[in-house]
Order: C-alpha cells, then structure tokens, then sequence
C-alpha cells in the first residue's frame, strides 16, 4: 500500500518538538533513568504503536523510526499532540540505528508489518534480512528482544529463518495472535486494517540469550520462577497479558 504524499509533512517535521533532528549526538544516552527498558520501533508508519505503547507503559522510553517523510510528518504531529517525555521520532532509515545507539543500549525492538519487499532482487531491504539481524545483535542489550508481527506469511517463514541463522532464540510464537484479547499490545493503524478483514496476525519473540539462562539471570526478580511459555497453547495456565509482563520484566 503506498502512502498518499503529504505536502506539508517536509516543513513540520523541521519543527517538530518530538522529532530528534540529531540522533547521532544521543548515542549512549537514551534513557533517561539507569534502568529504564527502552524500546525501538523500526517503520512506525503513522506511529499509532508507539504512541499507544508510550501511554500504556509510561516508565519506558520509546523511540519510533520511520523513513518515509509522509508517514514521519504524520507521526511527527502525532506525537507533538500530546508531548510525551518518553517517546520520541527519528526520521530516517533503521539501516543507520548503529549512528544512532550505542551497542547493547535498546532492551526490545519492535517490528510491526513491516514492507515484504517479495522479489529476490529487494531482499536486502526487509527489516528482518541478514544485515539488518547483525545490526539489532549488536544494538540490543544480552537479555534483549525483538518482536515482530506481520500479516504476510511469506515474509514471517522467511523472517523464522533468517532469525535462526542469526543465533537468535526463539520465546513466543503466534499464527493468530488476536484470536485472544491482548489489552498489553495496541494494535498498529495496518493491524487494524487486517483485524477488520478477519486476517490473522502473526507474531513472535526472539531473544539473544536462552529462555533457560535468562531465568537464571533474573531469579532475584523474577518470584513467579521458572521460564515457562513458548506457545499461546502451552501457556494455558498462565494469562498472556501475564506472560507478556513477565517477558517485559526479564529485560528490567
Ligand atoms: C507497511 S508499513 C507499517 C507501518 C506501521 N508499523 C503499522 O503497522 O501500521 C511499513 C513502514 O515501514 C517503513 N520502513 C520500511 N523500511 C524502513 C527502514 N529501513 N527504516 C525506517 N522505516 C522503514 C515504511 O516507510 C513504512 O512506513
């Protein structure tokens, strides 16, 4: 779907109080408090995620990235609506976030329908392809995640793999991740284009260290015990805002 060009987004985003003109100078330093999860959504489009995560979880940090002017104008007065003093914009391309952040500083990264690009030749150009994997390694912190969620089944099998490939482990698995109510996870302006229609959504986690070793990582914080769930079937007992809080505070 292309994106319907915005004749004034060039000039606001010049003023824009949420945008970030220069990234580069706040490598290292995008927590605002030691501690603080900060999270990184790469494509944010209209940036309707970002915003509802910032609402929803006001003691993280969120930094949403967009390339496309249009789309980043959009987000851009999103944003400056209701001035959050944790979330921010970039607009530029995810391919540079090593300008950007310093390695091991975001704790999760957000992928949300991402392009497929589904020829060959554009390959390099999907946000889960080899160089782009390389580049979120090094930009999460060890007990760092990335979730992704997508419509096109294409781009999710080709994505599992190359996150294998990657060393990446994988934590949660979903092939219709709104057939239950999920409160913890706003949907994105393309999710709720998709959730209309009926399409499924799906949706995993990876992780740069083992499920297992983290747990030993976090014992002292994590009282529930044990790391359980992979699958939204085999975490029955357990609610999956639950699980998802739990996942989050392994990253605290
Ligand atoms: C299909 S849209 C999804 C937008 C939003 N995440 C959502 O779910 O509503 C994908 C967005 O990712 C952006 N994008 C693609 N590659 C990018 C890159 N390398 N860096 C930053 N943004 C990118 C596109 O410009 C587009 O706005």
């Amino acid at each position: 779907m292309r994106m319907r060009r915005i004749p004034w987004a060039a000039d606001y985003l010049k003023e824009s109080a949420s945008r970030v003109q220069d990234p580069e100078t706040r490598k290292g330093d995008w927590k605002k408090e030691t501690g603080q999860i900060l999270h990184v959504e790469i494509g944010c489009g209209k940036g309707g995620y970002s915003a509802a995560m910032a609402d929803l979880y006001p003691q993280d940090q969120f930094v949403a990235i967009e390339k496309n002017e249009s789309a980043a104008g959009l987000a851009a007065r999103k944003f400056d609506e209701q001035q959050r003093e944790n979330l921010c914009l970039i607009y530029g391309d995810g391919s540079d976030i090593d300008l950007w952040f310093a390695p091991g500083e975001a704790d999760v990264v957000h992928l949300n329908f991402s392009d497929p690009w589904p020829k060959k030749r554009n390959a390099k150009r999907r946000l889960t392809a080899p160089g782009f994997l390389e580049q979120y390694w090094s930009l999460l912190s060890p007990s760092g995640k990335i979730i992704m969620k997508t419509d096109n089944s294409s781009l999710f099998e080709y994505s599992i793999l190359e996150f294998l490939k990657a060393g990446f482990y994988l934590e949660e698995i979903s092939v219709d991740f709104r057939r239950n109510e999920h409160p913890e996870d706003p949907l994105t302006e393309y999710e709720q284009k998709f959730v209309e229609k009926g399409q499924p959504v799906y949706r995993v986690i990876w992780t740069k260290t083992p499920a297992s070793a983290e747990a030993d990582l976090t014992e002292s914080q994590n009282h529930a015990g044990g790391a359980g769930l992979k699958t939204e079937s085999n975490g029955a007992e357990e609610t999956q805002p639950a699980l998802f809080e739990r996942s989050i505070n392994k990253v605290r």
